[in-house]
């Protein structure tokens, strides 16, 4: 992409109500604008790193087991009369009328949808397990929308829904989530701790929030101080093989969000000096909720011995756009924001310092071309701004990588390698440039 032809409004001033850095920074970057209370447009640069969150959160799932689908965001009220959610959701559910007075709602979840969608279909326990996943817009009508898309009122959830024939059955299909977010949220360059926590509207007995460590996080959190550096299980993990030894090793040290947190098993399981008393961001949540579905909405199947008995459910929650915001909050400093590779909207950006000298427009043309060539999303700085304005701008919007190209260092047969995170900058043919940035961007 060039910058000359691109959309990418950064701003100087953000209104006074953006109160902590992620949603600052990602008004300042131009990546969305809010169109209303707690519903944002995403503007090409969000859309880009948005899009790539969703896509790794897609093959976790996918390596998973789990099958991808598409679910309306209009869901008709009946569903949710059938399960009493309807009334018991309350006022943050938006409700909506047709012109045929048919009461319709924008869908906070999908529990009810797919459990009616599976009934359809399926009638034997033979089909199972099955994960059915999608990856939709969601609306909540929050009380106090805030903190940018951290809670906003419209917001991008992938949504995942396990069906089993029995409890043990629904344990390893829980496992298997368990296991992928891990993964993926390692994979954003995230630390997540999996902690016990409430069950809400959703129902059931057994669920993890997955935090990821943040002051400025709107939840309590406590957990034992290893639990930030154990190992992410590998790419060659056998999701049907025996997960429990993985999620075991987690679950036997104390993490409980503030909701269910025990002061006194916290002081007797944990030493001391192990004890973390933190601030959180939820950004994903698992729930094990048994027959709750099934049951009111008669999603049965036939069992080995030829006996109906009602499916085991869980659901599996990841908030791709409150990950946005999320990774901002974990990956930035006073300049701006800096992009986990995995997520950058571009990985490389080459930077043009005299767009008005021969010589070093086509080593940029070059670098450009190659760059692309080598598979990564390029975005090529030609425009005719201060070198300084330039680079200020290429840190506030947290692009890995900068390959410098300017008169001087041509000259030399040199251009330069500037590392995001680190500051750091090296000189080297354009060439060799080329190279080390396809290496660090793949
Ligand atoms: N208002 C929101 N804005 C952005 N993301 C959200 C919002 N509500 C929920 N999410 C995301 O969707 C995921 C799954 O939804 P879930 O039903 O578990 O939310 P929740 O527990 O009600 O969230 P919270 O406790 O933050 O209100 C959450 O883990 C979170 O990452
Ligand atoms: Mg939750």
């Amino acid at each position: 992409m060039r910058l000359s032809r691109y959309f990418l409004p950064v701003q100087k001033e953000v209104p006074s109500e953006a109160q902590i850095v992620s949603h600052r920074l990602m008004l300042r970057a131009g990546m969305i604008r809010q169109e209303a209370a707690g519903i944002y447009a995403w503007l090409p640069l969000g859309f880009a790193v948005l899009e790539k969150i969703k896509q790794i959160v897609r093959e976790e799932m996918n390596r998973a087991g789990a099958i991808e689908m598409l679910m309306p965001t209009l869901q008709p009220s009946e569903l949710w009369k059938e399960t009493g959610r309807y009334e018991a959701y309350g006022p943050e559910m938006l409700r909506i009328q047709d012109r045929h007075e048919r009461e319709l709602l924008y869908g906070p979840t999908n529990e009810d949808m797919i459990t009616e969608i599976f009934r359809a279909y399926v009638k034997s326990y033979k089909a199972l397990p099955l994960n059915l996943y999608h990856t939709q817009w969601k609306f909540r009508d929050e009380t106090r929308p805030r903190f940018g898309v951290m809670r906003g009122r419209e917001f991008l959830m992938k949504d995942a829904y396990s069906f089993d024939l029995d409890a043990a059955g629904a344990r390893k299909s829980y496992n298997r989530m368990y296991v992928a977010y891990l993964r993926a949220f390692s994979r954003m360059g995230l630390k997540t701790i999996p902690m016990r926590a409430e069950t809400g509207p959703i129902g059931g007995d057994l669920s993890h929030e997955f935090i990821v460590l943040a002051e400025t996080g709107e939840s309590g959190v406590f957990c034992h101080q290893d639990l930030l550096d154990m190992p992410i299980p590998g790419e060659d993990t056998d999701f049907d093989g025996d997960l429990e030894p993985i999620v075991q090793q987690r679950t036997a040290l104390y993490a409980a969000t503030e909701d269910v947190h025990d002061q006194a098993r916290f002081e007797k399981e944990v030493p001391p000096e192990k004890r973390l008393s933190a601030r959180g961001i939820e950004v994903g949540q698992v729930f094990y909720f048994g027959t709750k579905y099934s049951v009111p909405m008669k999603a049965v199947v036939t069992g080995p011995d030829g006996k109906d008995v009602p499916i085991e459910g869980g659901s599996y929650g990841i908030g791709v756009s409150r990950l946005v915001g999320a990774i901002i909050e974990a990956s930035h400093d006073d300049k701006g924001v800096i992009w986990p590779d995995a997520v950058a909207p571009f990985n490389v950006a080459v930077v043009n310092l005299r767009s008005d000298d021969a010589a070093v427009s086509s080593a940029c043309e070059t670098a450009y071309d190659q760059l692309q060539k080598a598979g990564l999303d390029v975005l090529y700085d030609d425009t005719a701004d201060r070198p300084g304005a330039k680079l200020s701008t290429l840190e506030l919007i947290g692009i890995p990588t900068l390959l410098v190209i300017g008169p001087k260092g041509l000259k030399a047969g040199v251009v330069e390698v500037k590392d995001r995170r680190t500051g750091v900058t090296e000189e080297m043919p354009l060439e060799a440039a080329i190279a080390r940035c396809a290496r660090k961007g793949s």
